[in-house]
C-alpha cells in the first residue's frame, strides 16, 4: 500500500487521526504542521502573522514532495497545503487521499477562542464561504471520510479502516 494522505479543513481532526491509523498500519506517522514548525523554530500560526501564508504553503509543498517520496507514512498536512493545485496532484499520483469531513457545527465549536488558527476568519459568514470553497477542494480526495464528531481518535481510525477499500491496500 501507498503512503496515505489525510486532508481536511483546520480543527477536522487529521493529525491525531493519522496518529491512531498510522498505530495500526503499522507505520510512521507525519505531521506537517509539526514538523514545518520545528525545522523553522517557531509556531505556523506566528509564521502566518509575520509573513502571511505564502511562504507557508511553499514550505508545506516542498515538505510534502519530500515525505511523499520517503517510507511509506500516515501524512498530515495542514488543511491549506492541498488548496494548491500543484499539491493536489502530487498527493493523488503518489499516495491514497482521504478526506476528513468534519461539519461545520464541529469545527466552529473546536475552533472557537483559540489563537493558533489565524487563517480562520472570526465572521460567521465567511466561516461559511471558507468552509465551502474548501470542502469544494478537498472532495478531490480519493475517499470522502465523514467523521462522527463523538468519536475518539481510535475509533474513527478503526471505523475508517472497516469502510475504506483504498487500491493496493
Ligand atoms: C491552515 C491549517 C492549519 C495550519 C495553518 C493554516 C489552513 O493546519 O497549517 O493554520 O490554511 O487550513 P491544520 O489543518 O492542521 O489545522
Amino acid at each position: 500500500m501507498r503512503s496515505v494522505v489525510l486532508v481536511g479543513f483546520m480543527g477536522c481532526g487529521k493529525s491525531t487521526l493519522a496518529q491512531a491509523l498510522a498505530e495500526r498500519l503499522r507505520t510512521p506517522f507525519r505531521d506537517g504542521d509539526a514538523e514545518l514548525a520545528k525545522r523553522a523554530g517557531r509556531s505556523i500560526a506566528e509564521w502566518i502573522r509575520t509573513e502571511g501564508s505564502g511562504p507557508l504553503r511553499r514550505a508545506e509543498t516542498a515538505w510534502l514532495e519530500e515525505a511523499l517520496a520517503g517510507p511509506r507514512a500516515v501524512i498530515s498536512p495542514g488543511g491549506g497545503a492541498f488548496t494548491l493545485r500543484e499539491v493536489r496532484e502530487q498527493c493523488r499520483a503518489n499516495a491514497e487521499t482521504v478526506w476528513v469531513d468534519a461539519p461545520l457545527r464541529t469545527i466552529r465549536r473546536r475552533l472557537s477562542g483559540r489563537s493558533d488558527r489565524p487563517l480562520w476568519p472570526e465572521d460567521p459568514s465567511e466561516q461559511r464561504r471558507m468552509y465551502d470553497r474548501r470542502s469544494a477542494v478537498y472532495r478531490l480526495a480519493g475517499f470522502r471520510f465523514p467523521i462522527d464528531p463523538a468519536l475518539d481518535p481510535g475509533a474513527l481510525a478503526d471505523r475508517l479502516l472497516e469502510r475504506w477499500k483504498p487500491r493496493e491496500h
